[in-house]
C-alpha cells in the first residue's frame, strides 16, 4: 500500500494507492465514514464496468446505496446534471452524516463532489477515482466544480474529501487515448518538480510496463501535487505552477472546440511550444525542449499545433490567470524546476505564438 498524506490541519486526509484495492473497497470506505448512506455519483462506463460491484462491496460494509449515474464526458459537467443529482440525492434521503462517493474520471468527481459540497451546506465525500487524469490529478487538492455555457470550470468551490481510495488495476479498462492524456500532467509534474519522475517516464518502454510500474508513479504525482497544495489551498500563489502548460493549453482546446484534441493533448502542446520560445529567449536550458519532445510523442502526445493566433489571444486574455496588464506564466528553468514568471501582456505572442 501506497500511501500520500494531505496536511490541511483538520481537513487532513489520506491517499491510498494499492493495486487490488477494489476488493476491499467497502472496507476501506467504512475506515472513512460512519455513515448509514453512500450515494455514488458515476458516469454510466464506469457503472457498467464496476457499479455493482461498488454497491455490492458497499452494502457488505454496511452502506445502503444508490448509484446516480451521469451520461460520460464533459458534456455532463453542467448545472442541469447536478440539479439531477440533487434530485436524487433528496429522493434518498441522504442526511448531513451520510456519504457521496465521487467514482470514476475528473467529471464525475468534479461535479460529484461540488455535489456534496454543497447538499445540506455540505456532506462528506470519498474519490474514487478511476482514469490516470483523476488519480493523479483532479481527485487530489480539492476543487470541485461545475462547467457553465459561458465556460469551464466557472462555478465551484473548494471542498477536500475525506479520502481518496485508488486501485490501479482499474486503468486496465481506461481507453489508450485517456490513459496518454492523464500522462500529459505526469510529464508535467516531472517537470516542475522532479526530475526522477521524468527519467522514470522517460525509462517506460510501452504501456503494458507503464501499467505494470504505475503505483510510483502515481504516488510521486500525488505526492507532488499534495505539497503544492499544503502550502497554497485556494490557488493564490505556488498552486499557479500546476498550471504549468495551461494557458496555452486551455486555449488549444478551446479554439478546436473540445472536439480535436483533449486535456492532456492540449497541456502537452502548450508545454512545449512555451518550453520552445523559452528555451530561445534563455529562460531555460538548452536541450530541454528537445527532452520534453520526445517524451510526450512517445506517450502518443501532440507537440505543436498550428493556431489561429488572434483566437489563442483572445481565449488567453479572457483566461482567469491574467490579472490587469500582467500574465504569470509558468516557465521551467530546466526539467523539474518550474518557477512563475510574470510579463506584461503585450508580450505574450513572443511565448505563445
Ligand atoms: N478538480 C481538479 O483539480 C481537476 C484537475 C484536472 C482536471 N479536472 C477535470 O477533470 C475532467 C477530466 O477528467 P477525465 O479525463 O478523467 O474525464 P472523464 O471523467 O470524462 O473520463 C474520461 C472517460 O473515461 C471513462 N472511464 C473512466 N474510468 C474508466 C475506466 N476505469 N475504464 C474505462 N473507462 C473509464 C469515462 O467514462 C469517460 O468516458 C475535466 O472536467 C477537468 O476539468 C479537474
Ligand atoms: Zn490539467
Amino acid at each position: 500500500m501506497h500511501k500520500v498524506k494531505v496536511a490541511l490541519g483538520t481537513r487532513t486526509y489520506d491517499i491510498k494507492i494499492e493495486k487490488g484495492l477494489f476488493a476491499e473497497i467497502g472496507t476501506h470506505v467504512r475506515q472513512l465514514s460512519l455513515a448509514e448512506k453512500a450515494a455514488v455519483v458515476t458516469d454510466a462506463n464506469v457503472d457498467a464496468l464496476y457499479g455493482s460491484l461498488l454497491q455490492e462491496k458497499l452494502e457488505q460494509a454496511g452502506f445502503a446505496v444508490r448509484r446516480i449515474v451521469m451520461a460520460p464526458g464533459e458534456q455532463s459537467k453542467t448545472l442541469a446534471t447536478l440539479g439531477k443529482v440533487y434530485g436524487e440525492l433528496a429522493a434518498f434521503g441522504l442526511t448531513r452524516s451520510d456519504l457521496v462517493i465521487t467514482f470514476g474520471g475528473g467529471v464525475p468527481g468534479d461535479l460529484g463532489g461540488f455535489a456534496a459540497a454543497t447538499f445540506l451546506r455540505g456532506v462528506d465525500f470519498v474519490q474514487i477515482p478511476t482514469t490516470l487524469l483523476a488519480q493523479i490529478d483532479s481527485s487530489v487538492g480539492g476543487k470541485v466544480a461545475i462547467d457553465l455555457p459561458e465556460g469551464k470550470n466557472l462555478a465551484g468551490s473548494f471542498c477536500q474529501p475525506r479520502g481518496v481510495l485508488i486501485d490501479p488495476e482499474m486503468l486496465q479498462t481506461l481507453p489508450k487515448r485517456y490513459l496518454h492524456d492523464g500522462l500529459a500532467e505526469a510529464v508535467k509534474y516531472g517537470c516542475i518538480r522532479s526530475e526522477k519522475l521524468f527519467s522514470r517516464l522517460e525509462a517506460v518502454v510501452d504501456d503494458e510496463a507503464l501499467l505494470c510500474g504505475i503505483e510510483p508513479i502515481i504516488e510521486e504525482c500525488c505526492a507532488i501535487k499534495a505539497r503544492i497544495v499544503e502550502t497554497d489551498e485556494f490557488d493564490t500563489g505556488e498552486r499557479m505552477l500546476l498550471n504549468f502548460g495551461h494557458t496555452l493549453g486551455h486555449a488549444v482546446e478551446k479554439c478546436f472546440n473540445y472536439e480535436k484534441y483533449t486535456h492532456g493533448e492540449g497541456v502537452a502542446i502548450g508545454m512545449h511550444m512555451l518550453t520552445s520560445r523559452t528555451e530561445d529567449r534563455g529562460l531555460t536550458e538548452k536541450g530541454t525542449a528537445r527532452r520534453l519532445k520526445s517524451l510526450l510523442e512517445k506517450f502518443e502526445l501532440p507537440t505543436e499545433a498550428v493556431l489561429p493566433g488572434g483566437e489563442v489571444l483572445a481565449t488567453v486574455g479572457m483566461d482567469k490567470k491574467k490579472k490587469a496588464q500582467e500574465i504569470t506564466l509558468v516557465v521551467i528553468e530546466g526539467i523539474g524546476r518550474g518557477r512563475l514568471h510574470k510579463i506584461p501582456c503585450a508580450a505574450l505572442p513572443e511565448y505563445i505564438l
